[in-house]
């Protein structure tokens, strides 16, 4: 399953794990194309444990899940109002903790849950205290679902994307993509949403099975925490 599946990021992500032959479940505030899509805001509880509810049905159970959703926002701190604060940290990181709390009484020992952070997690961002923080809270899920859930045979991941060419980068202030630099970018461009598709399928595949509460990070060499 994927959370913010019809995102510029996810849709790739979901496309490539149905290519693989999977059944694919999509949560997104959008509804997306696609079979086993619906319409769900992972930061309702009772919401996200419907959702799941019924795509653990049809699906019989869940091997891997993805949480992508999330959204941005540019607030100084003077402007940066605590309802923005809890919007921006809600869809990401209480949207992952309750999308995790969700899926994994209905995984299989073996799976593999990641989460989408961001080089901004590590990095931080002026202009974005609440994003960074969101995104460097995921990191802190990750590894303590990692310690929690590795005796039950399944793992937690992170994958911390750089700037990637999507409405969410196109969306930003262009003088603050310029700071982080396409210059600073050792590999010389900005990242394609492609780009992110095969960390994280790495992540979920038994080529990782000894890989948990790890950050892969995706940013052409641009952070190296
Ligand atoms: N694009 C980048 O450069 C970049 C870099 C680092 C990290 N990320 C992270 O990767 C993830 C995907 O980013 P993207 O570029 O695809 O962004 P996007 O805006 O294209 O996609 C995010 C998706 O999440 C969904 N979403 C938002 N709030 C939701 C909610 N409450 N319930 C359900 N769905 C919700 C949106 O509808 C959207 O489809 C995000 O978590 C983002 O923070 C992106």
């Amino acid at each position: 399953m994927v959370t913010g599946g019809a995102g510029d990021l996810g849709r790739p992500i979901v496309a490539a794990l149905r290519g693989t032959g999977l059944a694919v479940g999509v949560l997104d505030l959008e509804p997306a194309d696609g079979p086993h899509s619906l319409a769900c805001d992972v930061t309702d509880p009772d919401a996200v444990e419907a959702a799941v509810a019924a795509l653990g049905e049809e699906l019989g159970g869940f091997g891997s899940v993805v949480c992508a959703a999330g959204i941005q926002s540019e607030h100084e701190l003077a402007d940066l109002s605590p309802a923005e604060f809890h919007r921006v940290l809600d869809a990401s990181l209480t949207g992952a903790f309750l999308t995790a709390k969700a899926v994994v009484p209905r995984m299989v020992s073996g799976g593999s849950i990641v989460v989408l952070s961001s080089g901004l997690g590590f990095r931080g961002m002026a202009r974005g205290a609440h994003y960074a923080a969101a995104k460097a809270g995921l990191v802190g899920l990750a590894k303590s679902l990692a310690l929690e859930l590795g005796p039950l045979g399944i793992r937690a991941n992170a994958v911390a994307p750089g700037p990637i060419r999507s409405r969410m980068v196109d969306g930003m202030d262009p003088a603050g993509i310029a700071a982080r630099g396409g210059d600073a970018i050792p590999l010389g461009r900005l990242g394609e949403p492609e780009d992110v598709v095969g960390p994280v399928l790495f992540l979920l595949s038994s080529a990782a099975a000894f890989v948990t509460g790890a950050v892969l990070h995706v940013n052409g060499g641009m952070l190296m925490p």
